[in-house]
């Protein structure tokens, strides 16, 4: 099992286990440069980085619009490890864009996403990115770019358990595209 949910702070416990696992590492799809220092696993900043998500969003919750920065539409997820009931826990993040500008095409993909170091290698990213697909066929996008680092073997091994069809490298990225189910 692996849902998405929006983000909420009911959630801080897991969201701040999450946070404190990556450590250093960068948080792929959790749009932290949204804040305007790191994120820490504080109940504070957990409530301040959902309401600067909320900040940008439309009036439709589900869709997250970073308003006169040129970037385009996109909806922050936050990876559960079950079905997304009160029970579950947050283990990663996933984002996805709406559509493609032009670093997208080349570089950025529709789809960024990451799971906490210790909740790896049990096909959440999988199941992530396929639900992160469903979600742009609902929007009406018919296939989804994702990309990764040319060395990125865990993401490149997702992308391509995720049903990804090699189109080429660019700037060290590899670019894949997958249907979405419209
Ligand atoms: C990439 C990432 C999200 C994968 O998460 P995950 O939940 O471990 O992925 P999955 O369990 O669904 O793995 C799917 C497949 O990818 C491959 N894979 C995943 N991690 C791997 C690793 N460390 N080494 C080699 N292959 C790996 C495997 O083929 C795996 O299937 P298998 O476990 O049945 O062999 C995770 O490693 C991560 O968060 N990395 C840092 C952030 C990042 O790179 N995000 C992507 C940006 S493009």
């Amino acid at each position: 099992m692996t849902a998405l949910v929006l983000p909420d702070i009911r959630w801080f416990p897991s969201w701040a286990a999450t946070v404190e696992d990556f450590g250093d590492e960068f948080l792929h799809g959790a749009g932290a440069w949204n804040l305007a220092h790191p994120l820490e696993p504080t109940e504070e900043c957990c409530e301040e980085f959902i309401a600067v998500l909320a900040e940008c969003s439309t009036a439709d919750p589900a869709v997250q619009v970073v308003a006169g920065s040129g970037r385009v539409a996109s909806t922050y997820f936050w990876i559960t490890a079950g079905d997304g009931g009160p029970d579950d826990e947050v283990i990663g993040f996933l984002n996805l864009r709406h559509e493609l500008n032009d670093w997208l095409l080349q570089e950025g993909g529709h789809i960024g996403y990451s799971v906490r170091p210790a909740r790896r290698r049990r096909g959440h990213a999988t199941r992530a990115l396929a639900l992160g697909v469903h979600r742009a066929g609902e929007l009406g996008i018919e296939r989804v770019l994702v990309t990764c680092d040319t060395g990125n073997v865990a993401s490149a091994g997702t992308i391509e358990a995720g049903g990804g069809v090699f189109e080429d490298e660019r700037n060290d990225k590899r670019r894949y595209w997958i249907p979405a189910p419209i």
